[in-house]
């Protein structure tokens, strides 16, 4: 199952993706890969980012002209593989994750879309990935979808790593719109964030309601 937007019906779901431009080969085979992944409970359904979400970002990587890019959270690779067609061929994606199973599904759908020179993965806790990084403007693209409690953390240490008007997009902000009632840690962590950032003074913030929600960074 194609993951789906819960602000929208099911119907207006198929619409917004019959009106984006449609998914190749790769997409739809990744796509049903890291379906069946969920079916046989291997994996979270809601881990993939939808097919709409994955079009914006490649449009927006290409809009920006981003060069370099990093991602945290990169599970089976769809959201990478975006980011990466978004790129310049001489363009690099860093992608931070834990799981050596899941992005090996990854890896093969990179190099199937030819864009497998542009990424380069590095396994283990991405807080320490990242802590280990030069602290100077390198990014001008940032893709946070990983543990809900470390958004505050990542964004702190993503900000100086940030080149000026550099874009951080935050996932699942809206948290199946459990934000305005939060119960679980993760929940919490992410409405307290989000009323954070809407008066933190090193970035522009706009809460887009795409998806679950994805939370757009630019650093001033
Ligand atoms: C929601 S999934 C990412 C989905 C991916 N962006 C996509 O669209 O297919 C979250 C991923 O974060 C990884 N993860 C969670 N906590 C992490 C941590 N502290 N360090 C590194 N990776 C982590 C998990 O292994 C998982 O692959």
């Amino acid at each position: 199952m194609t993951p789906r937007s819960f602000l929208l019906t099911p119907e207006l779901g198929d619409y917004v993706r019959r009106c984006s431009e449609p998914p190749d080969d790769v997409v739809r085979d990744l796509l049903a890969e890291t379906a069946a992944l969920a079916e046989r409970g291997e994996a979270s359904p809601t881990f993939q980012i939808a097919p709409e979400q994955g079009t914006f970002m490649q449009v927006l990587t290409r809009a920006l002209g981003a060069r370099r890019a990093i991602e945290i959270g990169t599970f089976t690779g769809y959201s990478a593989l975006c980011i990466a067609r978004g790129l310049p061929a001489d363009g690099s994606l860093l992608c931070l994750d834990v799981s050596a199973e899941w992005t090996a599904i990854a890896r093969r759908y990179w190099d199937r879309a030819g864009v497998g020179d542009r990424v380069e993965l590095r396994l283990g806790d991405a807080h320490e990935s990242l802590r280990a990084l030069p602290a100077e403007p390198t990014f001008d693209l940032a893709f946070v979808d990983a543990d809900k409690t470390g958004y505050a953390a990542y964004v702190d240490a993503l900000h100086p790593r940030m080149t000026e008007n550099g874009v951080v997009l935050l996932d699942n902000t809206l948290a199946d719109g459990t934000v305005l009632d939060p119960r679980t840690d993760n929940q919490r962590a992410i409405a307290e964030l989000n009323v954070a950032l809407a008066a933190d003074p090193r970035w522009d913030t706009v809460l887009l309601p795409l998806s679950d929600g994805l939370t757009m960074l630019r650093r001033r």
